[in-house]
């Protein structure tokens, strides 16, 4: 079957290079070699290293220190994969079957329903609700997630919300997956991304039905290497590495390298709070912004993750907006649509203090036009 456009990343990569202010990233600024350096990276090492294929699951010492990070996980559970939209893809490649049922909560990073829809699966979604803290319709869930369905995917953190899961929502969407024989996957790619509550907890270890997926391009600040990864049941890991190895076969050899010294211990933790301070530095500058528009603007401020979700009044579509705004502001931002809930627009809360108040200024000029 042909796969749709995935709008939101087509629409970045158009614009993101062209525009002056582009606001529509949901990581933090990226760190440099220079910092990975500082951090342990051997540089000189590096520069000997001969360019030859890496292992294509990822080198044995990257998935050890990954599993590491899973309690009870072993190296054999992990696949190394060319960002965290392979690992979800290698899933759904590997899992999903024409006329199998396929949830996910809404709004959402929307890659995972362009994906599945193109294998033939039959994808129904739940509403994640402002007026509960961002809590799935517990409804809704139940209808989309049946005994039919194979896959479950959500984000937690989510993107574009910034919201966490509670504790009990947790419980109860495993609780779900258990009861229809549902697999979980979870995307914790935002996790580490905090900005002033405790670490975000992993589904990791609360089933034999979950998965999990995660990488380097958003709490760590290392986007450009694009490694990510699977952790999961190991006959499930297995599936994964045979499609990798007809998709791309496995990731780049120097990113390998770097990823190992990113996701040791003592260095993640490093890029984790690299990542809260500048949100803690940025959330009041946008809460001030927001604030500014005396209530035709309003949001629940993010928990984690570089990313504000607006809500508008009145009844523009979001493209329409976003659009208005980048052709008249030279500036990027993400219209709702784009993620699965009309009437809103997601900014990027991670750049330095000067973009970020001349983006948010050159947004609101537009915005108090409408
Ligand atoms: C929830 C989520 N998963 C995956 C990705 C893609 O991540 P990566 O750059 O690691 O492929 C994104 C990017 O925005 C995301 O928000």
């Amino acid at each position: 079957m042909p796969i749709e456009l995935f709008a939101m990343e087509r629409m970045q990569s158009t614009w993101e290079n062209v525009v002056d202010y582009d606001m529509s990233e949901s990581g933090v600024r990226p760190l440099t070699l220079r910092e990975l350096v500082a951090m342990g990276f051997d540089l000189e090492e590096f520069l000997d290293q001969p360019l030859g294929y890496s292992q294509s699951n990822g080198t044995i010492e990257l998935r050890q220190r990954i599993a590491a990070l899973y309690p009870g996980a072993s190296a054999d559970q992990v696949e190394v994969t060319n960002g965290t939209s392979e690992a979800n893809y290698l899933i759904a490649l590997s899992q999903l079957r024409s006329g199998d049922g396929f949830a996910m909560e809404a709004p959402n990073y929307m890659q995972m329903p362009g994906v599945a829809r193109s294998l033939g699966a039959d994808v129904r979604t739940f509403r994640l609700r402002q007026d509960t803290g961002w809590e799935p319709d517990w409804d809704e869930l139940e209808r989309a997630v049946t005994p039919h369905t194979q896959l479950l995917y959500l984000s937690n953190p989510n993107n574009p919300t910034g919201s966490v899961l509670s504790d009990e929502a947790m419980a109860r969407i495993v609780k779900r997956c258990e009861a229809t024989g549902a697999w979980l996957l979870s995307d914790e790619v935002y996790l580490g991304a905090e900005i002033d509550r405790p670490r975000t907890k992993t589904f990791w270890g609360m089933s034999d039905r979950v998965i999990v997926t995660s990488g380097l391009s958003k709490a760590y600040g290392i986007p450009g290497v694009r490694i990510g990864w699977i952790v999961a049941p190991k006959g499930l890991t297995e599936a994964c590495w045979t499609q990798h190895d007809y998709l791309t076969i496995g990731p780049n050899k120097m990113s390998d390298r770097i990823a190992r010294v990113a996701v040791m211990k003592k260095n993640r933790e490093k890029c984790y709070a690299r990542t809260r301070k500048i949100l803690k530095q940025n959330l009041p500058i946008a809460r001030e912004w927001v604030e500014s528009f005396g209530g035709r603007l309003t949001w629940r401020e993010p928990e984690a993750g570089a990313i504000g979700l607006l809500k508008y009044s009145g009844g523009t579509p979001s493209v329409e907006i976003a659009e208005r705004i980048r052709a008249k502001q030279s500036t990027l931002i993400v219209p709702g649509s784009h993620v699965g809930l009309e009437g809103h627009l997601r900014i990027w809360l991670g750049g330095t203090e000067e973009f970020l108040r001349e983006g948010l200024r050159r947004i609101g000029k537009e915005l108090k036009q409408l």
